[in-house]
């Protein structure tokens, strides 16, 4: 399957709220999200398949509205967007990258070299992890 990643508006992700939050993923556009799309390649009309975004706040970027379309997903998409989140931050002078992580994110932002910092207000499920640029 071929896809691109791009930078875009949350009203073009914004339908994901519904499948998301049954996953227990809020999606929403706090102040100072910059947020990612992939696209599948060969559609014009470029429906989103999944979704990412950096909250920044200073030097400070919160990686938080996660979400693939189940059909889509154990394909790369999750990883790919990652790896513009990661070169946005870098070329925006960001220094420290924190996520709240479900047990299906972890192990990507575990590989990517973040540290676990501790549970999200208690929960057993929401790890957060942090990683210094
Ligand atoms: C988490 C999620 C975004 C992953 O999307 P994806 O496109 O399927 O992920 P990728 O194919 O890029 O996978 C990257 C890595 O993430 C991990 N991963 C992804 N899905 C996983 C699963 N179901 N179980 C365990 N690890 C998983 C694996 O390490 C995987 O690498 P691998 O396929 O080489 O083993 C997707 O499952 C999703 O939208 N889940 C519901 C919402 C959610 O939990 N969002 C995270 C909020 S922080």
């Amino acid at each position: 399957m071929d896809y691109t990643i791009r930078e875009t508006e949350f009203r073009k992700i914004e339908h994901f709220a519904t499948s998301a939050g049954r996953e227990r993923v809020i999606i929403f556009n706090p102040e100072g999200a910059v947020w990612f799309a992939a696209f599948i390649a060969d559609q014009s009309d470029a429906i989103p398949i999944g979704c990412a975004c950096c909250v920044i706040t200073g030097q400070k970027a919160l990686f938080r509205g996660i979400f693939v379309e189940k059909p889509y997903r154990r394909k790369g998409v999750f990883r790919a967007l990652f790896v513009e989140q990661l070169k946005y931050c870098k070329a925006h002078g960001i220094k420290e990258l924190t996520a709240n992580c479900t047990p299906l994110s972890l192990p990507e932002f575990l590989a990517k070299g973040f540290t676990e910092v501790g549970k999200y207000k208690n929960s057993k499920n929401i790890t957060i992890v942090r990683y210094e640029l």
